[in-house]
């Protein structure tokens, strides 16, 4: 394992343990057991488990890491140890040290959580994020729309906007509050299709996705997850989903309709994928007509000459941002939304707002 990136991964754990997402107490003490660990007992098992993941997942980014072991650790508390009580009690760094150490001590929960982190990737899905795509695919659309979700994670986005599942309510920052008027009118669907390397709706994914998607202290929003899914339920005739690596543009040529979507949206996925990023671009180019969008949407900025870059603060300055990417915008990317969270409840314009509206026009 290079020493840089087992550097990186304790920089953003310690980033995480200052500036926890979501203002999370449970996640900032549980971050900060881990540093203490890092800094007083390097042999300690939770350490040496981190050390050994880092070695067999030389690809994994260090922010797709930190994440994953909070909601390995997550998935273990609600899945396996069916502990009712969680997270109350783990408000304490030293909370957690008795928690994890009794943890580890069960052989069958160690086996559990080293196999989570050597194999699953993180799956969080949240419908809201979709508001940014929905914005630019209904902006642009006078017609029926057909959209890929590239990296869909459970599909809620293609599944709810198929069953015109109304968004909650944002701030909107914008001039004329553009956004929030464009999120309440339809968007006619034609077709939606969804792809990721995990697979779409087994009961083994869906523990795991329901596992990834809060915050400890949004656990009282588990009802509103459950009641969302049997609304859209996982599978329905207007969306279709493929298991596949959208790092390889060959990978579903053969199975997938060519040249058939007028956008293809990659949300909160990039960042997970440290060094094909273009290839992404390349596959979702396969998918698209001449004249389709890309819509990213992550934690990301702008560089002056059109590219995206990621090394960036998860929590503060409008993190997460909505971009778009394609002939229209002559190959270069476009800032379009910027959000106060990765929540998506407050937006404002980003700097190409305006040229993104004459695209409309
Ligand atoms: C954080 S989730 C995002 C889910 C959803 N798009 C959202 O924003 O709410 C990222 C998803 O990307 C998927 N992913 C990561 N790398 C991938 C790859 N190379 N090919 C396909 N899917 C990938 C993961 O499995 C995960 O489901």
């Amino acid at each position: 394992m290079q020493k840089n990136r087992f550097d990186l991964v304790v920089a953003e754990i310690k980033a995480q343990a200052m500036n926890p997402p979501g203002k999370d107490i449970y996640l900032q003490s549980f971050y900060t057991h881990v540093l203490n660990n890092l800094d007083r007992d390097r042999s300690n098992q939770l350490i040496k488990i981190i050390t050994e993941t880092l070695t067999v997942r030389p690809k994994i980014t260090h922010k797709h890491f930190v994440n994953l072991l909070f909601r390995s650790v997550q998935y273990l508390e609600t899945n396996y140890l069916n502990n009712v009580n969680y997270p109350n009690g783990l408000e304490t760094p030293e909370a957690w040290d008795k928690e994890i150490n009794q943890l580890l001590e069960n052989i069958e929960y160690e086996k559990h959580l080293r196999l989570t982190l050597k194999e699953r990737n993180t799956t969080t899905t949240i419908y809201q994020r979709y508001c940014g795509p929905y914005f630019i695919m209904s902006t642009l659309t006078k017609n029926k729309v057909t959209f890929v979700d590239l990296g869909c994670g459970a599909g809620y986005g293609p599944l709810g906007i198929s069953k015109s599942v109304p968004f909650k309510e944002i701030v909107d920052r914008t001039v004329g509050k553009k956004v929030a008027a464009q999120m309440r009118l339809p968007l006619p669907l034609n077709k939606a299709y969804g792809i990721d390397v995990t697979s779409h709706g087994d009961p083994e994914s869906i523990s795991w996705l329901r596992a990834c998607q809060f915050y400890p202290s949004e656990i009282y929003q588990m009802n509103d997850i459950l009641n969302f899914e049997k609304k859209v339920g996982f599978f329905n005739g207007k969306v279709t989903f493929f298991e596949s690596d959208i790092t390889n543009p060959k990978a579903i040529r053969n199975e997938f309709p060519k040249k058939k979507c007028d956008f293809a949206t990659v949300c909160t996925t990039l960042y997970m994928i440290p060094d094909k990023k273009e290839n992404v671009l390349k596959f979702a180019q396969g998918l698209l007509k001449p004249n389709g969008l890309v819509i990213v949407q992550d934690f990301a900025r702008k560089t002056p000459n059109g590219k995206l870059r990621f090394d960036v603060s998860w929590t503060t300055g409008w993190p997460y941002r909505t971009f778009v990417w394609g002939k229209a915008t002559g190959y270069k990317f476009w800032e379009v939304l910027k959000w106060s969270s990765g929540r998506c409840r407050e937006v404002a314009p980003g700097d190409d707002f305006k040229a993104f509206l004459h695209l409309a026009s």
